[in-house]
């Protein structure tokens, strides 16, 4: 058996090696949120270790990343026993009933003060999951506490679970553990699995809650594989052998040191007024984060007070959960009116009883096409329930139609446009009905409010107000005809002194200067918003080079997908468009950037590898490093052939020497900004500009996000 073992012992190594590498990655990736490889690398990886696999069938271990594709449908979910109760919380609203809550848990403890720990309350679906000797054995979800579901056939595709945990030198793993979490979806991932279900012609999630619990629920784990679920953890439920932790920030140590990512940016606070102020902060960080936190957590962090604290009924006394309030409220449809976007949408927007929610008052929710408005059946007078998510114009959830008196009346979409009364048409497979009149004020109106905005030609000091003037009194034809208005006669105009008409004519005059990227915008093509915008001008430089792009080159730039080419595309067919360029440039405004560095953009970074040498002025080292890394370079030490190019700042040494001897080009810090940032000196402001911006974000079908790696995770 000697020959035997020695052709099997090789294969053996390689298929350890493969694995092991491939957990590093996608730990690395979907953990640590620090992609360690491309795609390409680790795709080469994963046919390897599936061909190995191929060949040696018997060597195929649960454990394998091959298996997280999903084994075969089930016929229901066996029920699981939980050992350790999975309890729920208590609630607090304010700052009172915190304190109250830390007061009462302190005289339990018989302490004069308790050191707390905060973690965000994380909106998905908890899940214990066993490891025994290591391995991941079975996972249930919470179910009633005792007893719940045994979903281990799908949590075995969530990339984030490891399968293994790692042994560390000189401690011995727990023979039994039980990690408890969230498993969650991100925003990101959860409006791109939408879309996808969409376009396949399903029924989308209501919110990345729902499509974690349903994604983890599915009976067909090739199903749940598809989908870009994560794991956050935030505890314990018990651990046999092995140290176990005294304290909460300790136990979150240990699971990170095994390997999952524990509930993010925990902090732990020696008084309840710190405790407080961290609930305040997680508040309002909480539409900028890209999982859903519904609450913040705290918790008492030393493990005996925990236990000395104890329960009540279900609920912890050494935990609560400080509850935001609520995005969504109840309230009346006043009415329904129908608004003209800028590209002719016809935008059904419901006008509402004013109701606060969450600290905003909100009149207004828009209802996208009609069919929404039929398949949510919205009528006038209905009761509805409206959600308001950040900065996103708030929407209505659904209709409570017990609350129906039985007068509300159905909406019908107007045959005529509500503005120049124009026919509308909406074409077959398109969910937006278009008013026909190219010349439509109420067009033109939108378009003007959107080319003087602030993330397009910026022109300070025309508001909609104006503009709306302007195209009333016809001295606005297109957007062009601003570079030639008649200053004087503005000058007359009611409520208008010479003054402020002098200034307007000046910050018109200075709008010709914007870089290529805000014209674009400012052009309202669809979907192209300020980033997509960047990519276009890094890669083309000039309008003229852009419309005379056939469709797969506007889509081959970096960040730009197929909806986004074909409507840049579409636009530049359009000889109104066309005209409309032509009458801008004869205006004098720019329409074409001057090619950065060496013909290269700030994504023409991506996959290129950069050095740095000598002392950078405007910039730390570490900030460069950052900026680089996040533009897809990576940062190298050393000059070789492969170096893209060297940055040289002040006192520059040897590696500049190297790079000429080697011809690797060399950038000025300059240069380096301007790769990074597009125009000299300006830094990325956040806040700036979304993705189809502007009035028509509302009437606009689901934002193209852009291609590289995408949300969903790997294939
Ligand atoms: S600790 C005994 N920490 O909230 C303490 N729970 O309402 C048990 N949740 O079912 C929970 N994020 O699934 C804890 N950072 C966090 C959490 C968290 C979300 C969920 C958990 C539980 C529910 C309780």
């Amino acid at each position: 058996m000697a020959v035997a073992r020695e052709t099997v012992a090789p294969v053996h190594l390689r298929l350890e090696e493969l694995r092991r590498t491939i957990d590093r990655m996608n730990h690395d990736y979907y953990v640590r949120d620090r992609p360690s490889a491309t795609d390409a690398e680790y795709d080469a990886l994963m046919r390897e270790l599936r061909k190995l696999e191929a060949d040696h069938p018997e060597l195929v271990t649960l454990e394998s990343p091959t298996q997280r594709v999903g084994s075969a449908p089930q016929a229901g979910f066996g029920e699981v026993p939980h050992p350790v109760q999975m309890l729920s919380l208590g609630n607090v609203y304010d700052e009172a009933e915190l304190r109250a809550w830390a007061l009462r848990a302190a005289t339990r403890a018989d302490v004069a003060s308790l050191a707390l720990v905060s973690e965000p309350k994380i909106d998905g679906l908890a899940v214990a999951l066993t490891y025994v000797n290591g391995r991941f054995d079975h996972g249930a979800t919470r179910g009633d506490g005792s007893i719940g579901e045994d979903i281990t056939a799908n949590l075995r595709t969530v990339r984030s679970i490891p399968l293994l945990l790692p042994a560390r030198s000189g401690e011995p793993l727990p023979r039994r553990l039980e990690v408890r979490g969230e498993v969650y979806l991100r925003k990101g991932a959860f409006a791109a699995l939408n879309e996808r279900i969409e376009r396949d012609g399903g029924r989308p999630f209501m919110n990345p809650r729902n499509a974690a619990a349903g994604s983890l629920r599915q009976l067909d784990p090739r199903i749940t594989a598809t989908r870009p679920l994560r794991l956050f953890v935030y505890g314990i439920g018990y651990m046999d052998g092995g140290d176990p932790p005294t304290s909460h920030l300790q136990a979150l140590d240990l699971l990170r040191g095994f390997g999952f990512e524990p509930s993010p940016e925990a902090s732990r606070h020696p008084t309840v007024d710190e405790a407080w102020a961290r609930c305040v902060w997680w508040q309002a960080r909480r539409d900028a984060l890209d999982f859903e936190i519904d609450g913040v957590v705290i918790k008492v962090d030393d493990v005996r007070l925990q236990q000395e604290i104890g329960f009540v009924a279900r609920e912890p006394r050494w935990a609560t959960a400080y509850k935001f309030p609520a995005l969504q409220q109840t309230t009346r449809v006043r009415d329904i009116v129908v608004n003209v976007g800028r590209t002719g949408t016809l935008n059904p927007l419901a006008l509402l009883e004013p109701v606060n929610i969450g600290g905003v008052m909100v009149s207004r929710a828009t209802l996208h096409n009609e069919d929404e408005v039929a398949r949510k059946d919205i009528r006038v007078g209905d009761t509805v329930v409206v959600q308001r998510a950040g900065d996103v114009i708030p929407q209505i959830v659904q209709v409570i139609v017990e609350r129906r008196a039985g007068v509300e009346s159905p909406f019908r979409m107007p045959e005529a446009c509500p503005a120049c009364g124009a026919p509308t048409h909406r074409e077959p497979g398109v969910a937006m009905r278009y008013c026909t009149n190219a010349a439509c004020p109420a067009q033109l109106k939108q378009r003007l409010h959107h080319f003087v905005g602030r993330g397009a030609m910026d022109i300070a000091g025309l508001g909609e107000k104006l503009t709306d003037r302007f195209v009333d009194l016809e001295l606005v034809r297109d957007v062009a005809d601003l570079y030639a208005l008649d200053w004087e006669r503005i000058a007359q105009l009611e409520r208008l002194g010479e003054k402020s008409s002098e200034n307007l004519r000046l910050a018109v005059e200075r709008s010709k200067e914007r870089p290529l990227p805000r014209l674009l915008v400012a052009l309202g093509i669809r979907h192209v918003g300020d980033r997509s915008a960047r990519f276009l001008a890094e890669r083309f430089g000039s309008t003229d080079a852009l419309a005379a792009a056939e469709c797969d080159e506007i889509a081959a730039v970096f960040g730009i997908g197929p909806i986004l080419a074909q409507s840049v595309f579409d636009f530049f067919r359009e000889p109104r468009n066309l005209a409309v360029i032509d009458k801008l440039k004869a205006a004098g405004v720019r329409t074409a950037d001057e090619p950065t560095a060496g013909g290269a953009g700030g994504t023409a970074l991506a996959g290129k590898t950069v050095v740095l040498t000598g002392r950078l002025s405007s910039l730390t080292r570490p900030q460069a490093e950052e900026a680089l890394r996040r533009a897809g370079a990576t940062v190298g030490s050393s000059i070789s052939k492969k170096t893209a190019f060297l940055v040289a700042g002040e006192d520059a040494g040897s590696k500049a020497e190297r790079a000429q001897a080697l011809q690797v080009p060399i950038l000025a810090e300059e240069d380096l900004i301007a790769l990074l940032y597009g125009e000299r000196g300006t830094m990325p402001v956040d806040g700036a500009v979304n993705e189809d911006s502007g009035t028509d974000a509302m009437a606009a079908p689901p934002v193209e996000t852009g291609s590289g790696r995408d949300e969903e995770g790997r294939p």
